[in-house]
């Protein structure tokens, strides 16, 4: 497994490999989530390429910047075990040396849910995405649907860009509880992890209810807040059930695949989760 550090030399390898390339950029502590996409890019790509980068482009509070793990010596021991071919893993004056000026914003998929509750995210993640891309120039690229409005913003920044890449869209995978696989989860307190499945549990009831018919998203969001709530430390942050490709909010659920989502915070670490649901 090479590592790579610095722009140069990662473009001098990328030059003597051919076929397809897949990457699958992280901000490291990587858990099962994660290695399920490696293994799906092994199984369908030639070269496999992992970013581990910490971004704080994306952060709009400095504690959770400061709070986010790291487990660099963990990860590369993971990545050489799953045989990736080659891992970059830039430090901040690579990524963003002190005279860059220009950034990455997509303008509309970016304001709702995630873009409103962390003011500039999307931002960060475009720009490093769209910096990463030009750097790797992968042929494939997998993202998690948990992180369902990243993967949006993604497809439609690949889109706009023209960049020519595809992106695999991966299932979401969770622990035996049932709590979505998150770096985050790893700074849960063992008593908040052990409850942390109350999402989900929230999620799989509004589920219950869109198959029973249910079309009201206050009815829906009302089932899942009450199920959360029934922990007191767990506080919402929002609830959203929209039109799952222009992630427009809905009232009467009429369109033909919604996305219901979740955000939480719980002793000071947010999650999500969330589910789409077609009819
Ligand atoms: O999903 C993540 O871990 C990050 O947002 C990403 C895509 C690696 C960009 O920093």
């Amino acid at each position: 497994m090479k590592i790579f550090k610095d722009i140069k030399s990662f473009r001098d390898w990328r030059k003597s490999q051919s076929g397809t390339i897949g990457f699958i950029p992280t901000m490291g502590a990587l858990h099962e989530g994660h290695l399920s996409l490696i293994e799906k890019s092994k199984r369908n790509c030639n070269i496999t390429v992992i970013s581990i980068f910490v971004n704080p482009l994306q952060f709009n509070n400095i504690q959770d910047l400061e709070n986010y793990p790291n487990k660099t010596d963990d990860d590369l021991l993971k990545l050489k075990l799953k045989k990736v071919d080659a891992v970059f893993l830039p430090n901040k004056s690579i990524m963003y040396p002190k005279n860059s000026s220009t950034i990455v914003q997509e303008l509309t998929l970016s304001n709702s849910l995630e873009g409103q509750s962390r003011p500039g995210h999307f931002k960060g993640v475009t720009t490093i995405v769209s910096k990463l891309f030009n750097i790797i120039k992968p042929t494939h690229a997998y993202f998690g649907k948990k992180d369902a409005q990243q993967l949006r913003i993604i497809q439609r920044m690949v889109q706009d860009l023209n960049f020519d890449i595809e992106i695999i869209p991966c299932k979401t995978l969770r622990e035996k509880s049932g709590l979505a696989f998150s770096s985050r989860n790893q700074n849960l307190a063992l008593e908040y992890r052990k409850k942390a499945n109350i999402i989900k549990k929230g999620l799989d009831l509004a589920k219950i209810s869109l198959n029973n018919g249910e079309k009201s998203a206050t009815i829906l969001k009302n089932i899942i807040s009450s199920k959360i709530n029934s922990e007191p430390e767990f506080d919402i942050i929002y609830i959203s059930v929209a039109e799952s490709n222009s992630l427009k909010e809905l009232e009467n659920i009429q369109a033909k695949e919604i996305l219901i989502s979740v955000a939480v915070k719980i002793d000071g670490i947010r999650l999500i989760d969330n589910f789409t649901y077609s009819s």
